[in-house]
């Protein structure tokens, strides 16, 4: 079946079933063309929290389908494929954060939406990459603040605040295959191009770009910059948006291997297939869920 035939079919099943599909910017083009709704982390959990859809089929990893479960209890959440995990969300279990918080009583803890649903539920606020400079920005001066798992994007919070945050070693493992000579190399290559780049990208790759920004912070801000050329350290899913919502405009990888192998496991076969069989279901522990649901709803405030 070719692709334009199978997204026929997702979009026909979809509107039968009254489903509702959300997708990252991430997600290969064919998801995400056939979406209802694409966006970064903190425009999909917003999505979630707004839509009053009985069945949302969420195309993106684990994390955020239970995100969207969380904050759409009453929907029944599926996604195509059960092993779209994020390793940087399985870099933090409950019981280390608990630690953490022993040796830290004191602390507020904020948490990076790239995170278990029972992390969430031991947190006080969440973020996403494009709120987390608010959300930081917004705890008392003299608060202690736990930021995890992401180790980055923690660095890249600490030096725009200027605000001390006590770390956990976690990682994305995407984001940090962007080197600074690699983006030193584009530079060269592409020498008018403006160079943005992902918070999760290590801080001596930020330190050497024009913009750090979420992924629709970058969408953002390539439709808004006179720049022709650009230079983009993030996942190369990215680039598909990009090009679309910006004709005559040139956009070049910092590294084709930015490629994230768990946002890439949705395809539109896994699509048609679990609208088919209604599979595969998303569920989170009502206990978890209601504190976790209360971290992110704080995290909202911040939109
Ligand atoms: P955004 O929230 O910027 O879309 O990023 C999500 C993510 O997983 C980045 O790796
Ligand atoms: Fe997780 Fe990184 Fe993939 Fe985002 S790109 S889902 S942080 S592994």
């Amino acid at each position: 079946m070719t692709s334009d035939s199978l997204a026929a079919k997702v979009r026909e099943l979809a509107s039968r079933k009254g489903a509702l599909i959300l997708a990252h910017n991430y997600q290969i083009a064919e998801v995400q063309d056939v979406a209802d709704f694409v966006g970064d982390s903190l425009e999909l959990a917003k999505k979630a929290a707004e839509v009053r859809s009985d069945l949302i089929l969420f195309c993106g990893v684990r994390f955020m389908a239970e995100t969207a479960k969380i904050l759409s209890p009453d929907a029944l959440v599926l996604e195509p494929d059960p092993n779209a995990g994020c390793p940087m969300a399985n870099m933090l279990n409950a019981r280390q954060l608990q630690h953490l918080k022993d040796l830290h009583p004191d602390a507020v803890v904020v948490t990076y939406v790239n995170s278990s649903a029972e992390v969430k539920a031991l947190s006080d606020v969440c973020c996403t990459s494009g709120n987390a400079l608010k959300v930081v920005a917004g705890i008392p001066a003299d608060k202690e603040i736990i930021f995890v798992p992401d180790k980055s994007l923690g660095a890249y919070v600490s030096g725009m605040l200027n605000r001390k945050l006590i770390f956990w070693d976690g990682y994305c493992p995407t984001h940090h295959r962007i080197t600074p000579d690699a983006v030193r190399q584009a530079r060269r290559d592409h020498p008018n191009a403006k160079v943005i780049v992902h918070p999760e990208c290590t801080p001596d790759v930020t330190a050497v770009a024009d913009e750090v920004a979420s992924t629709a912070g970058i969408l953002r801000y390539a439709i808004s910059s006179t720049a022709k050329e650009f230079v983009i350290g993030t996942e190369i899913g990215l680039l598909h948006r990009l090009a679309i919502e910006n004709p005559g405009k040139f956009f070049y990888p910092v590294t084709r291997f930015a490629d994230c192998p768990n946002m890439k496991l949705n395809t539109l076969e896994k699509l048609l297939w679990s609208l088919e069989d209604m599979q595969y279901e998303v569920t989170v522990p009502a206990n978890i869920a209601d504190k976790a649901r209360t971290a992110l709803n704080r995290m909202l405030e911040y939109v």
